[in-house]
């Protein structure tokens, strides 16, 4: 069988040892062969590929990125769709595709084989905030640079005397800024899961300060403080209706400072999260999953991707992954939340 391999949406550690896992236990034990599409679902529609054997992907596992390239192209739009998609696969001999992606693309591959197409997926994202899947990998990868940036952070804000706030990825959950807020002691962890007042925050950061740490407060990109009316948010205005400048770390940061009277700063980690060598963990559980992925194709599991439970590595429908995001449980903010201020 030959096997088309894309990797699709924003890219995370670990990328390149999925790639790995599928290619050697593919040619190697279940007689298969790969070309990669490059540029995620945009090499596909395009037929832009390159042919992936042994020596391509020697040593990878351990590089961030992807050897592949990456895009959020949906490969409904434009010149694509499943016609086009067949017609490509045809003409350039591949029976089968691996897509390696988050909820975007889980949700493209699923459309598309619900059309027909023979796609098995593996699920990608550092936010952790896919279902049916215990943790995915990035996620490891993520919550250590976060860790590493705030331990550093602690020791500039002990200097000054200073509030630190470093604000986190995670799209729509708190998954990375509840590990690495938790990893570092932060003595306040803000997520998009739980309404926290801007009062609640400011009682935190002085109580901390009353003891003479400096405090470090941790917030999720998509967090909104209590107070937030929600019409203003939808519409990209804060708290107090002003439009939005910067992330919510720079918003809350002059918030704090207003109330407390302790000067705070703001660093917003930003991609530095997705860059650079994955954890052992995260290679770890991605050679699995890739060479889970291999196997798949060869028991045509069609419409399903591969997914950790446990210490598992099992198959899961697309529709299982795709009902809901996995948010943070009140009993893990809970748990956190005992050790604030
Ligand atoms: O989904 C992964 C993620 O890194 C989110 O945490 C973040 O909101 C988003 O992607 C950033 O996307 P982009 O790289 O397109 O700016």
């Amino acid at each position: 069988m030959r096997i088309g391999i894309l990797t699709s949406g924003g890219d995370c550690p670990g990328l390149n040892a999925v790639i790995r896992g599928v290619v050697l236990k593919g040619t190697e034990i279940n007689n298969q062969e790969f070309v990669g599409f490059k540029g995620g679902w945009r090499g596909v529609v395009k037929s832009d590929l390159i042919e992936l054997g042994r020596s391509n992907v020697r040593g990878i596992s351990k590089e961030g990125g992807t050897i592949l390239g990456t895009s959020r192209t949906n490969p409904f739009e434009g010149d694509g769709g499943p016609e086009r998609i067949l017609e490509n696969m045809k003409r350039e001999g591949i029976d089968a595709i691996i897509a390696i992606g988050g909820e975007g693309t889980l949700a493209a591959a699923k459309r598309l084989t619900d059309a027909g197409l023979k796609i098995t997926g593996v699920p990608k994202t550092i936010d952790n905030d896919l279902d049916a899947t215990d943790y995915t990998f990035g996620f490891d990868t993520a919550v250590q640079i976060a860790t590493d940036a705030m331990d550093r952070l602690r020791t500039t804000g002990d200097a000054h005397s200073r509030c630190m706030v470093a604000e986190v990825m995670g799209r729509h959950v708190g998954w990375i800024a509840l590990h690495s807020g938790m990893a570092a002691g932060a003595h306040a962890i803000l997520i998009p899961e739980q309404k926290t007042t801007m009062s609640q925050i400011a009682e935190w950061v002085e109580s901390a300060n009353a003891r003479g740490r400096s405090p470090l407060v941790v917030v999720a990109e998509g967090f909104v403080p209590g107070e937030a009316d929600d019409a203003h948010s939808e519409r990209g205005l804060d708290a107090f209706g002003r439009p939005r400048l910067g992330g919510i770390g720079e918003r809350l940061a002059p918030m704090i400072e207003d109330m407390t009277g302790i000067e705070t700063r703001a660093t917003t980690l930003g991609h530095i999260q997705r860059g650079g060598v994955p954890s052992a963990y995260d290679r770890v559980l991605a050679t699995r999953l890739g060479m889970a992925a291999s196997d798949s194709v060869l028991e045509e599991r069609w419409g399903q991707m591969v997914a950790l439970r446990g210490t598992d590595i099992v198959h899961v429908g697309f529709e299982e992954a795709l009902g809901r995001l996995k948010t943070v449980p009140q009993s893990r903010y809970d748990e956190a939340a005992l050790l604030f201020g």
